[in-house]
């Protein structure tokens, strides 16, 4: 099963265009919707979930023509939105027991062994006679997922799940997506190159409402190879570089030092040295690229 998209458009009212003819053909596992904040995720992500119309455009998924059939794509899918609902002050089983019910699963025992499932999966188990309201930021975001599954759903999309998880949190849920991407389609939305590095299948960039790239992570990268240097330079010898090279990051090792990456076809100078590319590199080339000329 494919989801694809064609010229998808949407401009706001106040002007502001979130989806600039966005094109994409996302197969089964984990497909990683990168971008940078205002990029234009949320507002992909809720129309194709069919919760926003776009101007123009259409969304296939399968046999389903998502514009035209709403009803049918929310039969086969599971989204997370970005800002999630306050949770009432029961018990994650029993919250999960009336989600089943309103989901139509009538059968008591039907309904625990589901319930069963998606908390083991989601390492709930334990946890399943808590409060939801006092989980943790992380067990929070697995519950969500576990109310996802109840479903089963073919279609699954998560609008920026990791942020604000501390590190090992954000870990064990990449790796539930991970876990559940074997039958599915996931897409899930990141501002974090990290999340998508050896996650996904494929990534797509995303930046001011157009698709910068689709592509593997390999892929993305491959172009690159041979044509990044680094270097530790002082402040007033990245400054000179600067003038002649597209610098593609900065980080400051301590008040003096600067480790700098820039794309060159060969070396910029003697001190810098050739580096094997990262998902970051052709992540920060590619919003160069769309920024306006610095003048
Ligand atoms: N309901 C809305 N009305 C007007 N502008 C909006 C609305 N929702 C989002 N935007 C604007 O559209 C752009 C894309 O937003 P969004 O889809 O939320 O991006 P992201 O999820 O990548 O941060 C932003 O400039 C945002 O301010
Ligand atoms: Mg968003």
């Amino acid at each position: 099963m494919q989801l694809i998209i064609r010229n998808l458009s949407k401009v706001y009212p106040n002007g502001i265009k979130a989806m600039d003819s966005i094109n994409l053909e996302i197969g089964k596992g984990l497909f990683g919707l990168l971008g940078p904040n205002g990029a234009g995720k949320s507002t992909l992500m809720r129309t194709i979930a069919s919760l926003q119309s776009p101007d123009s455009g259409e969304i296939r998924f399968g046999e389903i023509d998502v514009l035209q059939q709403p009803l049918q794509l929310r039969a086969v899918l599971g989204y997370l939105p970005q800002e999630f609902g306050v949770y009432p002050g029961i018990s994650a089983e029993h919250l999960l027991d009336y989600l089943a019910q309103l989901k139509g699963v009538n059968s008591k025992k039907q309904r625990k062994m589901l319930i069963d499932e998606v908390l083991e999966v989601t390492g709930l188990l334990e946890a399943k006679k808590q409060k939801v309201v006092a989980y943790s930021g992380g067990m929070k975001r697995r519950f969500g997922i576990a109310q996802v599954l109840l479903n089963r759903p073919k279609l699954i999309i998560v609008d920026e799940p990791t942020a604000g998880l501390d590190p090992a949190e954000r870990v064990r849920f990449l790796n539930l997506l991970r876990e559940i991407a074997t039958d599915s389609i996931i897409i899930f939305s990141t501002h974090i190159v990290e999340d998508i590095k050896s996650l996904c299948r494929e990534l797509a960039i995303l930046a001011k409402g157009r698709i910068l790239q689709q592509a593997s992570p390999q892929q993305a990268i491959a172009p690159l190879i041979g044509k990044i240097w680094q270097a530790n330079l002082a402040p007033e010898q990245l400054e000179i570089i600067k003038q002649d090279f597209t610098l593609l990051s900065t980080k400051y090792l301590d008040h003096q030092t600067i480790q700098a990456r820039l794309l060159a076809d060969g070396a910029p100078s003697r001190v810098f040295a050739p580096v094997s590319p990262q998902l970051e590199d052709s992540y920060f080339l590619a919003l160069n690229h769309v920024k306006p000329p610095v003048i």
